[in-house]
Order: C-alpha cells, then sequence, then structure tokens
C-alpha cells in the first residue's frame, strides 16, 4: 500500500513540475531566429533580418527576441526563420524572402497562426 501512496505522491509531483513549467513558459517571449550562415547570406538572410526588424518595429513589438545561427544543413532552403512562442514547438520556415517574413511576423509572431505552407519543420 505504501506503494501505491508513493506512486500517488510521484504523480502529484509531476503535477506540481507540469504546473510549474508551463507558469514559467507562459512568461517567456516569442523567440525568431535567423539562420545567417554563408548560405543564409547569399540566399538573402541580411534582407530578411532587416525585414523583420522593420516590422516588429513598425508594430512596437518588443517582447520579440531576435537571434541568429549558423549553417544547419539545409542550404537549399535558405534563408531560414525559426518561430518559437512560448509553450509552442519550435516552427521552422524555408526559403523566406522579406515578403515572406512580414507575413510570417503578421500571422504568426501577432496572430498566432502557422503560415504552413512555408513550414520546413516543427519540433
Ligand atoms: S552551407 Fe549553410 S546550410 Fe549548407
Amino acid at each position: 500500500m505504501s506503494h501505491l501512496k508513493s506512486l500517488d505522491e510521484l504523480e502529484k509531483i509531476r503535477q506540481r513540475a507540469l504546473e510549474e513549467t508551463r507558469v514559467r513558459q507562459a512568461g517567456h517571449k516569442t523567440q525568431i531566429t535567423i539562420g545567417m550562415g554563408t548560405c543564409g547570406i547569399a540566399a538573402g538572410a541580411r534582407e530578411t533580418m532587416a525585414a523583420i526588424l522593420a516590422e516588429l518595429g513598425k508594430r512596437n513589438l518588443t517582447d520579440v527576441v531576435i537571434t541568429q545561427t549558423g549553417c544547419v544543413g539545409l542550404c537549399e532552403k535558405e534563408p531560414l526563420v525559426d518561430v518559437t512562442k512560448p509553450g509552442k514547438p519550435k516552427v521552422t520556415y524555408g526559403n523566406v524572402d522579406a515578403e515572406k517574413a512580414k507575413k510570417i511576423v503578421a500571422q504568426h509572431v501577432i496572430n498566432d497562426q502557422v503560415v504552413g505552407e512555408w513550414v520546413v519543420a516543427t519540433r
């Protein structure tokens, strides 16, 4: 019986941990990561980055963290842009030019709707 009780306690601990994780993640910011490796830059990642920054600025979005990453081995899909919203899986978009970047900010970052047609991976 003490065995069952401890399972019960474990479940409570697990629930508490899940809740704490959820609360912590809710406080996190949306993160946008742009592939700025050689191939990304060759494919226009600088323009993509500039478009994202301009769009965020125009809309006064200050709670978004922008980071860069190097090559991830998906040359033909560059420029790659990851969007990670708090508590959601990371969504990777491929061949993101300036126009697509603006739509991703408007539709995904602001309105929480993934732009399915440009997604190359989710994790
Ligand atoms: S050279 Fe950058 S992903 Fe291939």
